[in-house]
């Protein structure tokens, strides 16, 4: 299903529902039956300077990541989406699933701040690509009027 197409359904899933949680969780769900090749979906809110586990589709998954550790952390104190082709090469990854072997995170912002992170786990080495980068960036604001 081609980004465009799933923009357009999360759309329809979240227009005029006022509940950040249902909200989420609906884009987790969304994101984890369109998405092919995933293991783990899901999101993580700032909450001060720690990264809390939010709504997600995956196994049970670590609750506090603190910012700048991690994928997870560096995308959000970097403020840009990382694709990480084999989680084994980076330093200081947090094995939550030990599936997980890529993955692209995307920081969420919420009055012009950092306020979420978008985490994808695949268990496929390189599983991301420029493509996945340029659909995830068009959900983007989609995702943010969630927070
Ligand atoms: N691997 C992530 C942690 C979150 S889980 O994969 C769900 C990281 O290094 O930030």
């Amino acid at each position: 299903m081609s980004y465009e197409t799933i923009r357009e359904q999360l759309r329809a899933l979240t227009q005029g529902i006022p509940h950040k949680t249902a909200n989420l969780a609906n884009a987790s769900a969304l994101l984890s039956m369109t998405l092919p090749d995933l293991n783990w979906v899901g999101f993580y809110l700032l909450e001060g300077e720690t990264l809390v586990l939010g709504p997600f589709q995956g196994k049970p998954a670590c609750i506090e990541i603190p910012m700048g550790r991690g994928v997870c952390g560096t995308a959000a104190a970097q403020d840009g989406i990382l694709l990480v082709p084999d989680v084994h090469q980076f330093p200081g990854h947090i094995a939550c699933d030990g599936v997980s072997r890529s993955e692209l995170v995307m920081p969420l912002h919420k009055n012009g701040q950092v306020a979420a992170v978008l985490d994808l786990d695949s268990p496929t080495p390189g599983r991301f690509t420029e493509a996945d980068r340029a659909g995830m960036a068009l959900l983007q604001p989609i995702l943010e009027a969630l927070l």
